[in-house]
């Protein structure tokens, strides 16, 4: 790849521990040349609020609308919270979406990656994301998808099992491919 890339990395976890930060951490280092992942903290976004907008935006949103205006692409990697996204994931859309026609959505190339404790990987919560993603006009990459389930398994120091590497790096591989699709 020529070209290089700036990625926004959200991440649907709060917590200190996370296994879908550990995850994308590990994603991140398998990625091809010319990919700059910046991880964009969103736990700190205040609930949407248009009431806010004009002279009492919170500065987390300015914050947020500033770093998310000069990337290229996104990259979500998020748990399943009760079949859906988390809800800071949410916030962190309507966030981006606002005001009304300035967007910091659309047109980016987007992937998603979710990952469960559990066997379903997420899938619940990736769709629902998907849903929002079309409305948000963001090219979200189809295939491969990552429902990453049992992630504690996959997970080691800093890295993942053998099994699950190429699998992971070829996700990574298509979605460099897919923003420069989209990016030229
Ligand atoms: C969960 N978890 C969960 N898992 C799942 O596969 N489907 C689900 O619907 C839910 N629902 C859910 C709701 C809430 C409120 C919590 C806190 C957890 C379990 C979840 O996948 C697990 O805790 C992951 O380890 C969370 O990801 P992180 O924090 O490790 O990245």
């Amino acid at each position: 790849m020529t070209m290089s890339y700036e990625v926004a990395v959200l991440v649907g976890s709060l917590r200190d521990g996370s296994y879908n930060r550990a995850l994308i951490e590990a994603m991140i280092a398998l990625a091809p040349e010319g990919m700059n992942f910046r991880f964009v903290e969103i736990g700190d976004l205040p609930f949407y609020n248009p009431d806010l907008e004009g002279e009492g935006v919170p500065a987390a949103w300015t914050r947020f609308r500033g770093e998310m205006a000069d990337v290229d692409a996104v990259l979500f990697a998020t748990p399943e919270y009760n079949r859906s996204v988390p809800a800071v994931v949410k916030n962190a859309l309507d966030v981006g979406s606002r005001p009304y026609g300035e967007s910091v959505w659309g047109g980016k190339p987007a992937a998603i990656v979710t990952a469960s404790m559990g066997a379903t990987g997420g899938f619940g919560a990736n769709h629902h994301l998907r849903q929002s993603l079309v409305f948000l006009d963001m090219p979200t990459m189809q295939q491969p998808e990552a429902y990453v389930g049992k992630v504690q398994d996959i997970l080691t120091d800093g890295g993942v099992v053998e099994g699950s590497r190429e699998f992971l790096a070829g996700f990574m591989a298509r979605f460099a491919a897919w923003v420069q699709t989209h990016k030229g």
